[in-house]
């Protein structure tokens, strides 16, 4: 113990003023830069162009070349592959008089070229050390073909399925949203953003993007700070904490401020209150948004509205590239903000090591090798089945047998593309494998592959139903492949109407009259009203756009190689009209009676979801018992142990997602009927018990008042611990003063 003590303090010594000069040596480095820096070659630092090579926006430019030579623009985006990065940024290093490099940026969201599940999929493995290894192999390849800039992760809190980007974050679940969150970025930026496999991350959407009225993309958001505070911000300040090098702002207003041109999110909470001193882009021509927005005249009032409020780089907007001079000689904006700006970006290029070797991220060897290689196809593979959710299995009729002749049917039962769903950036869909080729490939399979694709994703031509129920009649078992294209979900995809597109059920009515059993198999990036599947399909495995390995992945499943694990992150209505529906509601005045009439509910569905937050079937069973907590009360300077034994009561080996809620029964503000404040995925094998810990302080308590402080108030809780938000066992314990 003692040799323990004396390495610390020896650390200590030594290794705290070696940061503290590294620290110096980097601001002494940019102050010294920025002296000699003129305007013009100031603004270009804090100005973002996209290439023409992807689009991600409603704008494209073509003179970026030009743009770079001249010092005018800093950073570029959907730029790749060694050959044509390293093109640029020899413009950059070579031709401009300061040398500055150029900063590389992509939304290499879930993976570059080895495509990952859509992260609302990854979520619902609820395992971090899966989402951190797969944010770790994107940036391992994105790095190798010359990306240093990733703009991900989405860390948005979505609770209304209609708006498509639900399919790029981790669900409804604040607590469960801001771990993911910090996965993400550990993955991405690793302990050392100067290491030539690690690439800075973004936080975005900053802030309150997925709630959006109606859930329509881009449109208004209108909450209070409390709902901001509690539900909203918590990730964003985890990615904060965590060092993550940039935020990006979003698109929406909030309360009557767009996003862009809001100094309470920028300055007084980001930059001031959490002491950030990253770099805050914005999202795609957001500045010059604020003009339709109707919050500023014109291009040039929006650039300084977006400037006063603490934006450093305008994306794609050409608008500090156009007036911030002239802004300047006016005095509607600050040298002090232009030159605190500046000096975050060009922060972001020192930590990634672009002054010292501004060719670090473009070397053809590792482009060569590191690239959907082997090991990650395999890790892909692999996150992949764990993100799939097993939502109904009757009668066991999951895992197949090899002997059974399968009819495979379905619009994307054969369909590779789809498979890599939104967001997949440099991915190639062709390079993906649909179900059917998962199922060919499986050489145990000794019954026969029947295929039939049965009707299109969204027309309404039935004429392919006829040889898909041939198919159907000559197999014992059908798996029909339903679900949304990928481009009915992701960045302006909402959808008013959440059910299965185009013919699919009626597809699925005609296959059941063949009275062959039905495996479902839903490849979505969104809950999707399916109560007539539900009450009629056999079995339904939910996929979502499992990525580069889906049809691998799902077949692991299909046939029992993997005893599925995944759980809901985001609750599944019975349909639309039920939305916003959350587990963490509140309980309101009238809470549901069925006797009685006057009490919060609807005529024509029942409260409750087709399939809630937290739920997943497995292969095997669990079984909960001893729910105990270490006292009965506890002061807020002290915690509660809560532990629960789990017994995995099956034939089968499984992964169990055990989950710890609690109830605040009465607060100076309503509190939710359930809030996450814990989870543990752990390994059972056949017949294995474990007991689970969890300990529980005031601060997991803590909520923001009407005085808008952040803190737990004495009273009685309630304590939930189980494998879903509507299963466990229950206690209760008092926090006391
Ligand atoms: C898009 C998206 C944002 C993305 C950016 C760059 O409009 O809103 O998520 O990172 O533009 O492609």
């Amino acid at each position: 113990m003692k040799t323990a003590r004396i390495l610390t303090i020896i650390c200590f010594v030594f290794l705290l003023p070696a940061t503290l000069f590294a620290q110096q040596n980097k601001e002494q480095f940019i102050n010294t830069l920025l002296s000699k820096m003129t305007l013009e070659e100031k603004i270009g630092q804090m100005t973002l162009f996209t290439s023409d090579w992807d689009v991600t926006g409603p704008t494209v430019r073509s003179n970026y070349l030009e743009d770079i030579k001249s010092g005018k623009m800093g950073s570029i985006f959907n730029a790749y592959t060694v050959k044509y990065n390293r093109v640029l940024q020899k413009a950059a290093v070579e031709e401009t008089r300061l040398k500055i490099p150029l900063l590389f940026g992509y939304d290499v969201v879930h993976g570059h070229r080895t495509i990952f599940p859509i992260p609302l999929g990854e979520a619902c493995s609820w395992d971090m050390a899966a989402m951190e290894l797969s944010a770790r192999v994107a940036a391992t390849e994105a790095s190798a073909e010359g990306i240093n800039w990733t703009f991900a992760p989405m860390v948005d809190i979505a609770r209304d399925p209609r708006w498509g980007r639900v399919a790029e974050g981790a669900g409804e679940d604040t607590y469960l949203g801001t771990q993911i969150a910090l996965a993400r970025v550990k993955g991405f930026q690793g302990t050392d953003l100067s290491k030539t496999n690690t690439i800075a991350a973004c936080a975005k959407h900053y802030a309150a993007y997925g709630a959006a009225q109606a859930g329509r993309d881009y449109h208004t958001v209108d909450i209070s700070e409390n709902t901001l505070r509690d539900v909203y911000l918590p990730p964003f300040k985890a990615c904060a904490d965590a060092g993550v090098a940039t935020f990006m702002t979003s698109f929406n207003e909030i309360n009557g401020l767009p996003a862009t041109g809001n100094p309470f999110l920028l300055k007084t909470i980001l930059k001031k209150e959490w002491n950030w001193q990253g770099m805050v882009v914005t999202d795609y021509t957001s500045i010059n948004e604020m003009v339709p927005h109707g919050f500023a005249k014109d291009n040039k009032e929006a650039g300084e509205i977006a400037l006063n409020a603490g934006v450093d780089m305008d994306m794609q907007g050409a608008v500090y590239y156009n007036y911030t001079a002239q802004s300047l000689s006016e005095k509607k904006v600050k040298l002090a903000d232009i030159d605190d700006a500046v000096k975050r970006v060009l922060r972001v290029k020192y930590d990634l090591g672009l002054f010292d070797d501004p060719y670090r991220y473009l070397d053809e060897k590792r482009e060569a090798s590191e690239v959907m290689t082997p090991e990650n196809l395999a890790i892909a593979r692999d996150v992949a089945r764990k993100s799939m959710v097993l939502l109904k299995n009757e009668k066991n009729i999951l895992p197949l047998n090899n002997n059974l002749n399968v009819a495979v049917i379905g619009p994307l039962a054969d369909d590779a593309v789809n498979m890599i769903g939104s967001w997949s950036a440099a991915g190639d869909g062709k390079k993906a494998t649909s179900l059917l080729q998962g199922i060919k490939a499986r050489t145990a399979i000794t019954g026969k592959v029947l295929y039939a694709k049965g009707c299109n994703i969204n027309d309404d031509s039935t004429n392919q139903f006829a040889a898909a129920v041939a198919v159907a009649r000559q197999s014992d078992v059908i798996i029909l492949a339903l679900g949304e294209s990928a481009a009915m979900s992701g960045e302006a995809a909402s959808r008013s109407d959440i059910t299965l597109p185009g013919m699919q059920q009626e597809l699925f009515d005609e296959l059941k009259k063949t009275g062959k059993p039905i495996v479902v198999v839903l490849m979505n990036g969104r809950p999707l009203a399916i109560t007539e599947l539900d009450q009629n399909a056999d079995a339904i495995l939910e996929a979502w756009f499992a990525g580069t390995m889906a049809g691998h992945a799902i077949t692991d499943i299909l046939y029992g190689d993997y005893n599925p694990s995944g759980k809901l992150v985001m609750t599944f209505p019975r349909n639309v009209g039920q939305v916003p529906i959350h587990y963490n509601m509140k309980n309101t005045g009238r809470p549901f009676e069925a006797n009685n009439k006057y009490t919060s509910k609807y005529l024509d569905v029942p409260n409750t979801p087709l399939y809630p937050f937290g739920y997943g079937l497995s292969y095997t069973q669990y079984k909960y018992a001893d729910l105990k907590l270490s006292k009965s009360k506890f002061a807020m300077n002290d915690s509660l142990r809560i532990s629960i034994t789990v017994t995995n009561s099956g034939q089968r080996d499984g992964e169990e997602v055990v989950q710890l809620y609690i109830q605040d029964l009465v607060g100076s503000l309503t509190r939710p009927v359930k809030e996450l404040k814990g989870f543990n995925k752990v390994m059972l094998k056949a017949g294995e018990s474990k007991t689970l810990s969890f300990t529980i302080d005031a601060d997991d308590l803590a909520f923001y008042n009407r005085d808008m402080v952040n803190q737990a108030e004495p009273g009685m809780f309630k304590v939930f611990a189980g494998g879903s938000s509507i299963s466990g066992l229950e206690g209760s314990f008092e926090l006391v003063k």
